[in-house]
């Protein structure tokens, strides 16, 4: 829980933030007299200087303060602070701290707000199969009460970061817990009792009659039930057109009969990041009340190994009509996309597509992990979208989208393949060509967060702790705010 108060009063265990000119110029943002002059004092002692990162703890009335450096206000920045005040809340400092007051710097609403994410976002973490004891390691703070005056749009930034919680548990849960019926029954949750809300979901018999032969086939050889959901919101009048959010959602990806090795598969339960992102943004959605229509689209599948697996060289007939050769069965998120997107496309006329996916290794060797891949196929929509990821921190950088590309994607045997260029070379904007050849001339834009989606070198990754991030939720959530 998040509080929010007019004055520092210390009557629990503290954070106070402090950058080095306000240090210097002695501009307390606290009347405390005992702890103006111990600060004063271990600046004159050359003891705390306020740089970034750096943490002092004192006691005053028998409770914990930590003095937390923040470096030049002007020279840090916005993730480096959501660095270092995570930080704070997980220092050891304050491991029995159950309730904290935190004492900004400054009052600039995106201070506050990233004070916000670094403790909602900041100090969550994947802790559902750790032994007892072990969970309470991190982030114990359970009530912060932020020294600021309260604004809506500080609620709103706390529920956004729920969202993206959610995202992070849905992604971080076993692959063979969250299949697709777990899944339908989170959105059911989410939806139940909303109004202006309504659920379609097409399991495998209503994909079949209807002809969305990719989504099947990337799913043939698994158990569980391919599941194509679509949440249709509408926030604003019914003239108004949809905007379509379009996850990506396989649960496990081995690879298919193309099996991925040792060292690729370990993390392939995120591999419905992408579906997870969507889930989180309808989440927010909801708790926004977004004045907008939405459809929030769930093209869900296993892609597992066994003998009724799809196998390369299969050609499938696409809900579109176009035929796809099946170049490698680990190409198959493609698949799935491109039968949801025209699905939607067709049945829906959306005024624009965004879809969300961890489609590409290729998209982690050109950003790495910090940037999600954004293709559009319209400059305006693009700018719109990089806009939110500036105003986010959620990053996205755009890749190319051009006519040219549509040649590395033909097949002697059909009208498309599924894979592009020998070595994967360009394998995130050709991957991105495949799916705008199911676009139906809508305007899109596809974010690739294969590598911003999972932090899986075991340490956690700026703000970020070991496992799901929730990349891509505060960015669309943004944009649907503000399209
Ligand atoms: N899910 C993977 C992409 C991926 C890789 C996500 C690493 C997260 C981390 C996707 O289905 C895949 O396997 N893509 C292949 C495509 C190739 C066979 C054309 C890839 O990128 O290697
Ligand atoms: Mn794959
Ligand atoms: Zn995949």
């Amino acid at each position: 829980m998040i509080s929010f108060r007019s004055e520092a009063k210390f009557d629990k265990a503290a954070i106070v933030l402090l950058d080095e000119q306000g240090l210097k110029d002695k501009r307390f943002t606290f009347s405390n007299k005992q702890l103006k002059e111990q600060t004063v004092a271990l600046l004159q002692s050359g003891q705390f200087t306020a740089e970034n990162g750096e943490i002092f703890p004192l006691v005053l009335n028998k409770k914990t303060v930590l003095l937390v450096g923040i470096g030049k206000k002007e020279a840090t920045s916005l993730a480096a602070l959501r660095v270092t005040v995570r930080r704070a809340f997980l220092s050891s400092y304050l491991k029995k701290a159950r309730e904290i007051e935190l004492v900004p710097h400054e009052q600039a609403e995106s201070t506050i707000k990233a004070i916000i994410e670094a403790f909602v976002i900041g100090t969550y973490s994947w802790k559902k199969y750790l032994p007892k004891g072990k969970d309470d390691k991190a982030g114990s703070a359970v009530n912060v009460a932020i020294v600021s005056p309260k604004k809506s749009s500080y609620n709103d930034a706390l529920k956004i970061c729920e969202g993206v919680n959610l995202t992070r548990n849905l992604i971080n849960e076993n692959a063979d817990t969250a299949v697709s019926a777990y899944i339908e029954g989170v959105v059911r949750n989410l939806i139940k009792g909303k109004k202006r809300v309504s659920l379609a979901v097409l399991n495998r018999k209503e994909l079949k009659a209807k002809g969305l032969n990719l989504h099947l086939a990337v799913n043939k050889g698994s158990n569980n039930e391919p599941k194509l959901m679509i949440v249709k919101y509408n926030g604003a009048s019914l003239k108004d057109a949809y905007t379509a959010v379009v996850g990506k959602g396989i649960t496990f990806d081995t690879g298919g009969v193309n099996l991925k090795p040792t060292g690729s598969i370990e993390t392939m339960r995120a591999d419905m990041s992408g579906t997870a992102a969507v889930v989180g943004i309808l989440k927010n959605t909801l708790a926004l009340n977004l004045k907008k229509n939405i459809l929030f689209v769930f093209g869900i599948a296993e892609n597992v190994i066994g003998s009724q697996a799809y196998k390369p060289g299969d050609v499938f007939r696409s809900y579109s009509g176009k035929t796809v050769e099946i170049g490698n069965t680990d190409a198959e998120g493609r698949l799935v996309l491109a039968d949801a997107i025209s699905y939607v496309a067709r049945n829906y006329k959306p005024k624009k597509i965004i879809d969300i996916a961890t489609l590409t290794g290729a998209c982690v060797i050109a950003l790495g992990y910090d940037y999600s891949g954004l293709v559009a196929s319209d400059d305006d929509f693009a700018r719109q979208l990089i806009r939110s990821s500036n105003e986010t921190d959620d990053r996205a950088w755009r890749l190319p989208s051009y006519a040219e590309l549509e040649d590395y994607i033909k097949s002697p045997i059909a009208d498309l393949k599924n894979v592009g260029l020998p070595k994967g070379a360009g394998g995130t904007i050709t991957a991105a060509e495949f799916l705008r050849q199911f676009t139906e001339g809508i305007p899109w834009a596809h974010l690739d967060i294969a590598g911003t989606a999972f932090v899986d070198n075991g340490a956690g990754r700026m703000y970020y702790s070991y496992g799901a991030t929730g990349a891509g939720v505060r960015l669309l959530t943004h944009y649907l705010k503000n399209s």
